[in-house]
C-alpha cells in the first residue's frame, strides 16, 4: 500500500505493473517487458537512490535501522544465523515489516527485495519444514516433487514477509571432500539441469509476483563445485582445501560441467544469480567481466540481477576501492556487502563521480534490479501476502510432501539376506547413535544456524520418533546413543553420520565417520545382533567398517524435520527408489570419482540404489 501510494507521487502510471497476462512473457521476456514503467522510475532517481538500489546490507549488521532509509537500501537479507532476536515466524514477520516501512518513507518509496537462504525450506525460521538438502532430492530423480518442494517452500518464504530466495544452487560438485557438495543436486550435470529448473519454476512460477512465489537465485556462477584441491580460502590461519577455491579448468569444462544449470535456470526465467566466491583459472567470478557480463548476460540472455555473495568481492585482490570497480565494471548489479554499507555506498559514488565506473553501467545495473522488483509484484498494493499462508506454514499439508521427499531420497546400498524391510513381528527393535534422535543433525547446515546445529533445533520427527510410531504398539523400540544395551533385541537400527556443517567447515579430505559413531557401529555390531544402518552425511562416506558390520545400509543423506519418510522405508510402507546423485569411492585417494572417468571403480556406481 505505502509502495503503490508513495510510487503514484513520483510516477504517473505506476500502477501500470499487473500481473502478467496469461500467454504473456515468460522466461527472461518478462523482465524485459516491465522496461516502460522501469525507465520511467529510473529517470526520476538521483545517483544516491540508484547507488542505495545496488546495495545490501545484512540486518544483522545495520548499526542503525533508520540507514535503510537514509541511504534507500535496495535490498536486506539475512544471512545464515541472522535471526529476529527471538526466531519464529511472526518476529520474522514483524522484522520485515519494520524495514520494508523504512524503505516506503524513503522519496521514491521502493520496496526492499528481501533475500533470505531458503535453500531446503525456509529453514532458518524455528517451525518451517526442513526438506532434505539438494543431495538427497538429487537422489530422486523427481523433477516434479522438486518444483513441489519450491513451491511449498516460496508459501512458506511468503508467510514471512520474504520475497527472494538465495536458491537453488545449480553447483556440480565433482570433489565430495568440498563441504557444499549436499547443497548440489548431482556429479552430472544433466541431472543438475533437470532439477534446478525445476526448482526455479517452483519457486517462482511463470510469475514471481504471484502471491505463492518468490524471486529464485540460481548460485553460484561457476564452477564453485569445481575447485582444485589446495586452492581454497585461508580463514584465521585455517586452510580450506576446496571451498572459495580456483577451478583450474578449460572453457569447454566449464560450460559442459558447470554451466548446464545456469542455462536451464535462465530459460525457465530465473531472475538473479550469484556470482561465485570462487575463481576460475586465477580470477575471482565477482571479477570477471568474461562471466559475468560477457556470458552470462551477453550470450545467455540473462534479463534479471546479478547479486554478489556475501562479502565476495572484498576478496577480489587490491583494495575495496578496487574491489568495487572491477566487480561492478564487470558487471555485477547489486552487492551483497553486507556489513560495511556506508563505506560501499560511499566508494562507489566517487568511483562514479571520478569516472572509474561509467553512468551506464549504473543505469544498467538499476534497471535491471528494479525490473525484478516490478515482476515480483513489489509495487502492488498486496506485496506481502503474509496473512494467506500464515495457517499453511510448518503445516501437515507441507510436511506430507517433505516426508514424500525423504521417502523418494533414501537409497538402499546393501541388503544381505533381504533384512529389509524390517518385517513384523519383532519383539524389540534396539535404535543406537545419538544421530538417531536428533532433529539438527538429520538437517545438517543451512538450518536455524548457517552451519546447522545438533539438538532439537526445531520442529519435526527425529528418526527414532519415525521408528516409534511405524513400530505399532506390539514391538518395542529401545534407544541408546553409545550403541550399548543391544543384547537380546531382534534388531539393531545404527543411525550415524556427519555432524552439521555448511561452507568452508565441511571441507573434509577423510571422509569418515565422527569417532563417536565409529564407536556406536563397534558396540553395536558385537551384540550378535543383525544391524541395520541409516548413514546420515551430506556425501558419501568412506566407511568400510560400516558396510562390514550392517546387513543393510541406506543413505539417508540429510533428510531434514520429516524423519518419518526413513521409517517408512525401513518398515517398507515405502519401498525404496532412491538412486546415487553421486559416485560413492573406495577409498578416498579415488576423489574426485565421477561418471564417465577413465579409471571408474567406484564402490557403488552413479545411479546405484536397490530396490525390495
Ligand atoms: C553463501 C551463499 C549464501 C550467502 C548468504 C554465502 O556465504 O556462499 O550461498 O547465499 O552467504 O547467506
Amino acid at each position: 500500500m505505502r509502495a503503490l501510494l508513495l510510487c503514484g507521487l513520483v510516477l504517473a502510471g505506476c500502477t501500470a505493473a499487473p500481473p502478467p497476462p496469461a500467454g504473456g512473457p515468460t522466461g527472461q521476456a518478462l523482465y524485459r517487458s516491465f522496461d516502460p514503467q522501469v525507465d520511467a522510475l529510473l529517470a526520476q532517481m538521483t545517483l544516491a537512490e540508484k547507488i542505495g538500489q545496488m546495495t545490501q546490507a545484512d540486518q544483522e549488521f545495520l548499526t542503525d535501522e533508520a540507514h535503510i532509509h537514509t541511504y534507500a537500501l535496495g535490498s536486506i537479507l539475512n544471512g545464515g544465523g541472522s535471526d529476529p532476536v527471538t526466531n519464529s515466524r511472526e518476529d520474522w514477520t514483524a522484522m520485515v515489516q519494520r524495514y520494508q516501512d523504512l524503505a516506503s518513507q524513503t522519496r521514491l518509496g521502493i520496496p526492499l527485495l528481501y533475500g533470505v537462504d531458503a535453500v531446503h525450506g525456509h529453514a532458518n525460521v524455528v517451525g518451517a519444514v526442513v526438506f532434505p538438502h539438494n543431495i538427497g532430492l538429487g537422489a530422486t530423480r523427481n523433477p516434479d516433487l522438486v518444483q513441489e518442494i519450491a513451491h511449498v517452500t516460496a508459501r512458506e518464504v511468503r508467510a514471512t514477509g520474504i520475497n527472494w530466495t538465495f536458491a537453488p544452487s545449480v553447483a556440480v560438485p565433482r570433489d565430495d571432500r568440498w563441504g557444499r557438495t549436499y547443497e548440489g543436486f548431482a556429479e552430472d550435470p544433466a541431472l543438475v539441469a533437470s532439477l534446478g529448473e525445476a526448482a526455479v519454476r517452483g519457486y517462482q512460477g511463470d510469475d514471481p509476483g504471484a502471491p505463492d512465489r518468490v524471486v529464485a537465485c540460481a548460485k553460484h556462477f561457476a564452477a564453485d563445485g569445481g575447485t582444485t584441491l589446495g586452492t581454497g580460502i585461508t580463514l584465521d590461519g585455517v586452510d580450506y582445501p576446496f571451498d572459495r577455491g580456483d577451478a583450474r579448468i578449460s572453457e569447454a569444462e566449464l560450460r559442459e560441467v558447470h554451466m548446464q544449470g545456469y542455462v536451464t535456470a535462465i530459460a525457465a526465467g530465473v531472475a538473479t544469480i550469484m556470482p561465485s566466491y570462487s575463481s576460475w583459472n586465477g580470477v575471482k567470478a565477482s571479477a570477471s567481466r568474461r562471466m559475468l557480463t560477457e556470458i552470462i548476460k551477453e550470450e545467455l540472455g540473462f534479463e534479471g540481477f546479478l547479486i554478489s555473495d556475501f562479502a565476495a568481492i572484498d576478496e577480489i585482490p587490491g583494495d575495496y576501492r578496487s574491489d568495487i570497480e572491477t566487480s561492478i565494471n564487470a558487471g555485477m548489479d547489486m552487492v551483497m556487502v553486507p556489513a560495511r554499507y556506508e563505506l560501499f555506498v560511499r566508494t562507489l559514488t566517487e568511483l562514479v563521480e571520478d569516472g572509474s565506473i561509467p553512468m551506464s553501467r549504473i543505469d544498467d545495473a538499476v534497471r535491471r534490479i528494479l525490473r525484478v522488483k516490478f515482476a515480483a509484484g513489489l509495487f502492488e498494493p498486496d506485496w506481502s501476502a503474509e496473512p494467506l499462508h500464515v495457517a499453511a506454514f510448518g503445516s501437515e499439508a507441507h510436511r506430507a510432501v517433505a516426508r514424500q521427499a525423504v521417502r523418494e531420497s533414501v537409497v538402499l546400498l546393501q541388503n544381505r539376506e533381504e533384512r529389509l524391510p524390517l518385517a513384523a513381528p519383532l519383539g524389540r527393535i534396539h535404535v543406537v547413535g545419538a544421530a538417531a534422535d536428533d532433529i539438527g543433525i538429520q538437517s545438517g547446515g543451512w538450518t536455524i544456524d548457517w552451519q546447522g546445529a545438533t539438538g532439537a533445533i526445531t520442529k519435526g520427527t527425529t528418526i527414532l520418533e519415525g521408528i516409534r510410531e511405524a513400530a505399532g504398539p506390539g514391538t518395542e523400540v529401545t534407544h541408546s546413543a553409545d550403541g550399548s544395551g543391544a543384547e537380546g533385541a531382534d534388531v539393531i537400527v545404527a543411525v550415524v553420520g556427519e555432524r552439521p556443517y555448511a561452507e568452508m567447515f565441511g571441507d573434509d579430505l577423510a571422509l569418515r565417520l565422527p569417532e563417536e559413531d565409529a564407536a556406536v557401529i563397534a558396540t553395536a555390531s558385537g551384540a550378535g545382533v543383525p544391524v541395520v544402518t541409516v548413514l546420515l552425511s551430506g556425501r558419501p562416506l568412506v566407511v568400510p567398517e560400516v558396510f562390514e558390520a550392517s546387513d543393510a545400509v541406506l543413505a539417508a543423506w540429510l533428510p531434514g524435520s520429516e524423519g518419518g519418510g526413513v521409517a517408512d522405508v525401513l518398515f517398507g510402507t515405502f519401498a525404496p527408489t532412491g538412486r546415487l546423485p553421486f559416485t560413492w569411492p573406495r577409498t578416498v585417494a579415488q576423489q574426485p570419482l565421477n561418471l564417465g572417468d577413465a579409471d571408474y571403480d567406484p564402490l557403488f556406481p552413479y545411479g546405484f540404489g536397490l530396490g525390495y
